[in-house]
């Protein structure tokens, strides 16, 4: 057993409670390579801004869970070498879906994990998250459940037959489960086709595609039922055209991306929203970049030289959400 304290990691209790209050949100990146970890940790610095590294189960899959645990061990020193005394990092399991997999992880050194238990019956995601916080509140690690399933592509997008998550239930769920944040439903959800043509309009100047609005109405009642109680938005992120045209353009197909615009993250940013979860924007940005400079370099091949403007392209997209979507720089 390892606690993330000696790690010189943080939980998201303080960070929350002043994001609440100052009208930002934390950015979640999620990471899988050396190169995502570095740009996460590079961008955090130089806009001074606290940042939570999150690692799903695919993650610790792909990359080797302890490999993930030390990755933000030396993560939180390489802040340090980079000139910041005291980083303010997170270190998040996201989509944990059972008791055993938050165990580990708390147990290997993460200051925070998510239960997801969204896709159970009312009863039983309480029961899994109590659960799991019961264990987690013993070591100071925080606990992130969900309540509401994300909407998936194919879904309407009109609330009578969306899953969004019901306003009268978020109390009793917060008061039985004992969660330090709760991950609502109100239309994002993940991946890069968060909406099909058919839910969008289309800008007549441009002809790209313009996604349905995300439902403030929900959110603003969430907030009335909970007032001051940390809200997390998962499938948040914006699918930058940009990236999506350059990736399109060297030998990529991905027609009519569309992601969350970043007028409404802003504005989600000042609200309860304290927590917004972004990783398919690192890999749009980390795509672009490799695409493009195989492309213009045919005869190339060591992985450092395209490797290293990805990592470049993903730390200009970080820096970008912290200071102008999240409002999350000169926070430490
Ligand atoms: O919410 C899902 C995250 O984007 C992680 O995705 O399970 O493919 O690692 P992944
Ligand atoms: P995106 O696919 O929109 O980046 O969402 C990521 C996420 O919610 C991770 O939990
Ligand atoms: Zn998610």
């Amino acid at each position: 057993m390892v606690s993330y304290k000696e790690l010189g990691l943080v939980n998201t209790k303080e960070m929350f409670a002043k994001a609440v209050k100052g009208g930002y949100a934390i950015p979640a990146f999620n990471f899988n390579t050396m190169e995502q970890m570095q740009a996460i940790v590079q961008a955090a610095v130089e806009t001074k801004s606290p940042v939570i590294m999150q690692v799903s189960k695919g993650a610790r899959n792909y990359a080797n869970a302890t490999i993930l645990r030390y990755m933000a061990q030396g993560a939180v020193e390489y802040a340090k070498e980079l000139g910041c005394p005291n980083p303010q990092i997170v270190l998040h399991l996201d989509h944990g879906d059972t008791f055993e997999l938050c165990k580990d992880c708390i147990d290997m050194g993460f200051s925070s994990v998510m239960i997801d238990g969204s896709s159970l019956p009312y009863d039983e995601n309480i029961a899994l998250a109590k659960k799991v916080v019961d264990y987690a509140h013993k070591y100071d690690v925080s606990v992130e459940a969900e309540l509401g399933v994300l909407a998936g592509v194919e879904d309407e997008v009109s609330s009578a037959v969306s899953h969004y998550t019901k306003p009268e239930e978020v109390i009793d769920f917060s008061q039985r489960t004992g969660c330090d944040s709760l991950a609502i439903s109100i239309g994002t959800s993940h991946g890069a086709y968060k909406f099909t043509p058919e839910q969008c309009t289309r800008d007549p100047k441009t002809g790209k595609l313009v996604p349905p609005p995300l439902a403030f109405d929900i959110l603003h009642e969430i907030e009335k039922k909970l007032p001051g109680f940390p809200i997390v938005l998962h499938g948040s992120s914006s699918v930058p055209q940009d990236e999506v045209d350059t990736i399109n353009e060297f030998g990529g197909k991905l027609p009519d991306a569309v992601g969350i615009p970043e007028d409404q993250l802003r504005e989600a940013s000042k609200s309860a929203v304290c927590k917004i979860n972004i990783d398919s924007d690192s890999r749009l940005a980390m795509t672009a970049a490799i695409r493009k400079y195989l492309a213009e370099n045919p005869s190339h091949f060591d992985p450092r030289q395209y490797l290293k403007p990805a990592r470049e392209n993903m730390k200009k997209m970080y820096i970008h959400k912290i200071v102008n979507v999240l409002g999350s720089n000169d926070k430490l």
